[in-house]
């Protein structure tokens, strides 16, 4: 479902629209199996190891959703969720990936008009004169509506504090989100410390946001998982001495590294690519190779990311 257009703003604007194929508006119908209404949600995000926290939540907007529908049948009070969020974690522990799953999703669930994902960072916001910043803000908010605003390393619009036109942005953005007619999700993104310097310094931000996720740095047994996922999902398989490598080494980078220098399932990522590069060269020199070795990393073949 869905197309893919990326839009290069400043070569930092990422948008991801859908287009809506069934036209159900009934989202029992779309989204809810009788049996197992939360199914989907479990499908959906199945390939993301741990999160158990988050996929709670998702399921919890989810069925609020449903009730909310089913009390508003009846003559009920039926209240609209607000769904802005902060996510919190360091380098690669998910944040954008998350954020871009959540704008389908809520898509299927009818959450969202449109579902497109748009992101961006500081200078996408902040202007250099006078008016500028409300403006590109304001433009950045009217093309998110019916999907999802990420706005990347968010305490960098209070970096120079009163006087930068980052306030400004951050006063533009706070406006629009209060606004009953904007239907958009905001989410501010970010280191942990940092996020929470930043809140700090602009109180009354954080009760905007009433959803807060922690997205935990990995433990190396996730870390391997995500390692195996990552490979099934290319058709690629990690040999047993593979594996041991690699474990060895994020045991060693783990300790030696401080939370925030090291990269989480980024880390993993790019190992895993390296070394799909490294056993492409590896089988070029051979003139016939089986299913098995074309699938099959080796120990040799792994190559780690430093
Ligand atoms: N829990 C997870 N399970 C599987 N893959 C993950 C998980 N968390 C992160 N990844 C993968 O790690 C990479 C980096 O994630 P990303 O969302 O860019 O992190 P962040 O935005 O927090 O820096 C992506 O390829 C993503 O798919
Ligand atoms: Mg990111």
């Amino acid at each position: 479902m869905g197309s893919q257009v990326s839009l290069n703003k400043n070569g930092q604007i990422n948008i991801v629209l859908h287009e809506r194929e069934n036209l159900v508006l009934d989202s029992n119908e779309q989204f809810r199996n009788e049996n197992d209404p939360f199914q989907k949600i479990d499908q959906e995000f199945s390939s993301f190891i741990g999160m158990n926290r988050l996929k709670e939540t998702i399921k919890e907007i989810y069925a609020n959703l449903q009730i909310n529908e089913r009390r508003e049948r009846v003559g009920l009070k039926a209240q609209k969720q607000v769904l802005h969020m902060l996510f919190k974690g360091n380098p690669g522990t998910g944040k954008t990936t998350v954020a871009r799953k959540l704008a389908e999703v809520f898509y299927d669930m009818n959450v969202l008009s449109k579902g497109h994902f748009i992101e961006a960072e500081r200078a996408d916001l902040v202007g250099e004169y006078i008016g500028h910043t409300a403006q590109k803000t304001k433009d950045l908010i009217n093309k998110a509506m019916g999907g999802i605003l990420f706005i990347d390393e968010a305490y960098s619009l209070a970096r120079g504090g009163e006087k930068d036109f980052g306030k400004e942005a951050i006063d533009t953005l706070v406006k629009h989100m209060e606004d009953s007619h904007s239907e958009f999700i905001l989410i501010l993104a970010g280191y942990p410390n940092e996020m929470d310097h930043f809140l700090s310094l602009n109180p009354g931000l954080a009760s905007r946001f009433p959803i807060v996720m922690d997205f935990d740095d990995y433990s190396v047994d996730q870390l391997l998982e995500i390692a195996r996922q990552m490979t099934i999902d290319r058709e690629y398989q990690l040999t047993k001495e593979a594996e041991w490598k690699l474990k060895d080494y994020l045991i060693k980078q783990k300790q030696e590294r401080s939370n925030s220098s090291f990269a989480n399932a980024r880390f993993v990522r790019n190992t895993i690519e390296k070394s799909i590069r490294k056993h492409a060269v590896r089988l070029m020199k051979k003139s016939q190779y089986s299913t098995e070795e074309l699938m099959l990393i080796t120990r040799n073949d792994l190559t780690l990311e430093k």
